[in-house]
């Protein structure tokens, strides 16, 4: 909690955040870190039967407040900021929203490409200006932008995902140098094949095989082992000097070389 003063009384105020994709997979499981380490959440989805889900699931000690929006509609996002009340101070953000995508290169059209890029890269990058803003104004904060293995390594069937995945990489360091003077801090996350529903539906078929020969660990990650790696990156206290940053929650798979890891502990 974050002690205000002016000159005629202190105010105590819990830190916000506002989550994009709160509805669902690791945009849930951070919600929920989030609420235990005593985060006011905002939470934001176009999914208002997930949202609901979550709020009734929510616990204490942190306070959830649930928006259903449209992020493909920018002016929408930064009406999510400007409807922030005035005595709260955002202190975080986390844009996890994404649609996923496996279109081969030569059989992707267009509107694909911009629907994909609007919501993975567009999107964020207007929340995260007018989050940026407004935690400027605050007194400072964190951004942890959801990546992806996908946006780091060139994956066949990838064009759109692992482009829009790689601007936002590149995004948040710029975010990150341009930011450190207003005390806003800037990393990503970068998870390996974690299990929600968007796994469920991209990875099918020979596919799921492929990606976990891939994986050192040998297995998918579950969303509360990403969600971990978020809430040490938005809390000052632990990560304060880390900005700029890409955290890899991969079980390895950004670390392994061209020969496929060995699974089941055999001697090297
Ligand atoms: N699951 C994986 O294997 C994996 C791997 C690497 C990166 N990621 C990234 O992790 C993040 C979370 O993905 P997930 O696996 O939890 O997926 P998910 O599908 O479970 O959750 C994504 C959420 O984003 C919301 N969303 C999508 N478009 C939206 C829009 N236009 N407006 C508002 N909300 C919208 C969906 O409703 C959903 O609740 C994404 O950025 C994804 O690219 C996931």
């Amino acid at each position: 909690m974050t002690q205000i003063s002016d000159e005629t009384e202190t105010v105590e105020v819990w830190p916000t955040a506002v989550v994009t994709g709160a509805a669902s997979g690791i945009g849930r499981a951070v919600t929920m870190a989030l609420l235990r380490d005593r985060w006011r959440v905002l939470a934001v989805d176009r999914n208002a039967a997930g949202l609901d889900q979550l709020s009734a699931e929510a616990g204490s000690p942190g306070e959830l407040t649930a928006r259903v929006v449209d992020l493909a509609n920018v002016q929408e996002i930064v009406r999510i900021v400007a409807a922030l009340p005035a005595e709260c101070r955002l202190r975080g953000l986390v844009c996890s929203a994404a649609v996923g995508d496996n279109t081969p290169f030569l059989d992707v059209d267009l509107d694909k490409l911009r629907s994909v890029l609007e919501i993975n890269f567009v999107s964020a990058f207007a929340l995260c200006q007018a989050a940026a803003r407004r935690m400027a104004a605050d007194g400072g904060g964190a951004i942890v932008n959801i990546s992806s293995v996908s946006g780091l390594r060139a994956n066949a069937g990838r064009s759109t995902y692992g482009s829009s995945k790689a601007a936002l990489e590149m995004l948040s360091k710029i975010m990150a140098l341009e930011l450190a003077p207003l005390k806003v801090r800037v990393n990503t996350v970068a998870p390996g094949p974690t299990l929600t529903a968007m796994a469920a539906a991209l990875h099918v078929g020979p596919e799921r095989n492929r990606l976990l020969r891939a994986v050192p660990q040998g297995r998918y990650g579950a969303p509360e082992e990403i969600a971990e790696g978020v809430a040490f990156l938005l809390d000052a206290r632990r990560s304060g000097y880390v900005t700029g940053h890409t955290l890899c929650v991969d079980g390895g798979m950004f670390a392994a070389g061209a020969f496929e890891p060995r699974l089941g502990g055999e001697a090297a």
